[in-house]
């Protein structure tokens, strides 16, 4: 049985377990009624409630076994508990990728995680073989990360463990001429680093400065997001319109025991070691960009077109 499942979701909750811990907290996509009846959601052992824990504050931390990793799992801010389950799906796609990736380049690929949280990207991109550098501003969230890679045995992987601003951090790494095979970046709908972050104007700048740094044939990109409106296509759009690679998306979705269906965002991937997204088939997968758009030229390589210019991702 895995660690993680969603027991039930409903009435604007989820239901959930982590290993033996049941949480319940906010989810506005569940707009259906419960399927479980009320005495399944009566007593769970976490519950979030009118901006913070209502009960099970104080629970000690507890492992979770998912994908070969094993995550710290704690009652922490905004109603999370480290890991985001909809991602695992996405931990086994860059499994497959960086193994490709490693197989045709004959070396371990080099993988840059942005706004790698707790790891658990970073983490399987490790196990598979890669050389990661981790990025994420914030010094908690690498710490519980490395508390992971220890937790994990991955605690001699070559990981790089960097408490810092994805955007400032991509701009160093190319201008000190770094390249990288993979990338992976989650980035949220606001943030902090050395600067306020919003994904809708952050995200094209963040993409070419990606671009620049893996070259015109990246091994892979993943790009999820949980911001409404930015779905698998838009996310694919931009990496097309961005990197110049054909790529995929997809809902990041969860589906509960129970019966229900939870949607937590979108993810989408493409490169020349990536392989076809679960449920998409490599004939979507090849697709080239979407007709009226060009590919971009990697930041540094030419002087960038007037904002005007930007591509239809931006718009
Ligand atoms: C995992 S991502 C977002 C997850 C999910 N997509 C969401 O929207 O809730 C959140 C992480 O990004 C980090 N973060 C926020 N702004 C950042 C920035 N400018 N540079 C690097 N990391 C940042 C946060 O510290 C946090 O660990």
């Amino acid at each position: 049985m895995s660690d993680l499942e969603l027991l039930d979701c409903g009435g604007g909750r989820r239901l959930e377990r982590f290993g033996a811990v049941t949480v319940d907290r906010p989810a506005a996509q569940a707009g259906e009624p419960r399927r479980l009846p009320d005495s399944d959601w009566a007593r769970p052992t976490l519950r979030w409630g009118r901006g913070g824990w209502v009960r099970g504050a104080a629970a000690d931390p507890w492992p979770v076994r998912v994908g070969g990793l094993t995550l710290e799992c704690r009652p922490a801010a905004g109603g999370q508990v480290g890991v985001f389950p909809e991602h695992a799906l996405t931990w086994g796609w860059l499994d497959a990728a960086v193994r490709s990736s490693a197989a045709t380049l004959g070396r371990e690929p080099e993988v840059l995680s942005l706004f790698g949280y707790t790891g658990g990207a970073s983490l399987a991109c490790a196990r598979a073989g890669a050389r990661v550098a981790h990025v994420d501003a914030s010094r908690p969230a690498v710490a519980w990360a490395r508390r992971n890679a220890e937790l994990s045995g991955l605690s001699g992987a070559p990981v790089r463990w960097l408490a810092d601003d994805a955007r400032a951090f991509a701009r160093r790494e190319r201008r000190r001429g770094r390249r990288y095979d993979g990338v992976v970046l989650d980035p949220p709908t606001y943030g902090h680093g050395s600067g306020a972050w919003r994904i809708e104007d952050g995200l094209p700048d963040l993409l070419d400065e990606i671009a620049a740094l893996c070259g015109p044939r990246p091994s892979f990109v993943l790009l999820s997001a949980h911001t409404p409106g930015f779905d698998g296509e838009r996310l694919a759009a931009l990496l097309r319109d961005h990197l110049g690679i054909p790529a995929d998306g997809a809902p990041l979705r969860l589906d509960a025991s129970s019966g229900g269906r939870l949607e937590l965002g979108a993810w989408a991937a493409g490169g020349v070691h990536a392989p076809p997204l679960p449920g998409v088939g490599p004939a979507r997968s090849r697709r080239r960009s979407a007709p009226g758009s060009r590919p971009r030229a990697p930041v540094g390589s030419r002087p960038s077109p007037p904002p005007g210019r930007r591509t239809a991702a931006r718009r």
